[in-house]
């Protein structure tokens, strides 16, 4: 246990992509520190059985199928979090595409389906859950989680590297118009996290695992849990006045790249 049962006792948290990955690690986290949880995506599936592992673990959660890209689905998902739980006090977007292909390869359609999914998709998450997070009795979080790719350049992921370059700028605007209701929106941008299929996929089966584990000055990859326990901080009364914040969880990466985003190599 690495924070109290109570930490975040009588919040209710809506988690995009909350069925896999790091947004399923932030749900088991945030269940254990005594939220109730809404997970949205698209696979019914997916969500089913993550709904199942959290509920066997006590945890109070319902699923709401929906796809990011589709204003009125998300707004459907803020209602059902109101209508079964009586409020919504956080909002985690965390749902995402990428894949790696060049930018002079990449279609049109990929470029603008990436787009839809993290910058629109975030955008989406905010504006549809504003009213009930201006009225949550704790103070509304919204975290979107970036990466620290965003500012650096992202060769191979122009789409999703311009895409999370946009959501740092979208949650400093929310955070200077949001203020005044109460509502702390921030950033997570994690490292490479190891426990994911991205990092499989991107690293792993690309052979490319021990390059880039020797660009991280701790050595190794991160865990959904680093990601979660940075959630659960920036959501309960100890990150009260943490607003408009980029939280870097990623074992000391972007410190050991030169500016031109290239790794230099710890050793
Ligand atoms: P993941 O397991 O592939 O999770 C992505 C989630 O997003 C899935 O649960 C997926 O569920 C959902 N999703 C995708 N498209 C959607 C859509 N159109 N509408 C609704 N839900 C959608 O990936 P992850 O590695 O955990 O990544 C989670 C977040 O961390 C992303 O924002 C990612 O960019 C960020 N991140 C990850 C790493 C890393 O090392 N893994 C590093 C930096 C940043 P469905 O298929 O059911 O829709
Ligand atoms: N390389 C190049 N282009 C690709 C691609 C790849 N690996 N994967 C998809 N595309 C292109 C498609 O060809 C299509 O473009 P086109 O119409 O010009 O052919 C476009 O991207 C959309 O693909 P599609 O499969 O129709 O999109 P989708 O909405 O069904 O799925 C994705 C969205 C592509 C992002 C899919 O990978 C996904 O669902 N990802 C979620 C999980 C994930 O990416 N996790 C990592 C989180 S960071």
């Amino acid at each position: 246990m690495t924070f109290t049962s109570d930490a975040l006792a009588g919040r209710v948290a809506l988690i995009t992509g909350g069925g896999s990955g790091i947004g399923f690690g932030i749900a088991k986290a945030m269940a254990a520190a005594g939220a109730k949880l809404v997970l949205a995506s698209r696979n019914a599936e997916r969500l089913d059985a993550a709904v199942k592992e959290l509920t066997g673990l006590g945890a109070e959660v319902i699923a709401v199928q929906a796809d990011v890209r589709n204003y009125e689905a998300v707004e459907h998902a803020v209602a059902r979090a109101v209508e079964a739980f009586g409020s919504l006090d956080i909002v985690i977007a965390n749902a995402a595409g990428n894949f790696v292909v060049p930018a002079a390869e990449m279609s049109p359609n990929a470029w603008k389906t990436v787009i839809d999914i993290d910058l629109n998709g975030t955008y989406f998450c905010a504006r549809a859950s504003h009213a009930a997070l201006k009225a949550s009795s704790f103070g509304g979080r919204f975290i979107a989680i970036s990466t620290t790719r965003a500012l650096e350049g992202w060769p191979g992921c122009a789409h999703a590297g311009a895409a999370k370059a946009g959501i740092m700028s979208l949650i400093r605007t929310l955070c200077g118009e949001w203020g005044k209701d109460g509502i702390r929106c921030n950033t997570i941008a994690p490292g490479a996290i190891g426990d994911t299929e991205g990092v499989k996929r991107i690293y792993e089966d690309a052979g490319r695992k021990e390059l880039e584990l020797s660009s991280i000055p701790l050595g190794e990859f991160g865990r959904t849990a680093d990601i979660a326990n940075a959630a659960v901080f920036l959501c309960s009364d100890a990150g009260s006045y943490v607003t408009g914040a980029d939280i870097v969880v990623d074992g000391g990466r972007n410190r050991s790249r030169s500016s031109t985003g290239v790794a230099v190599p710890a050793k």
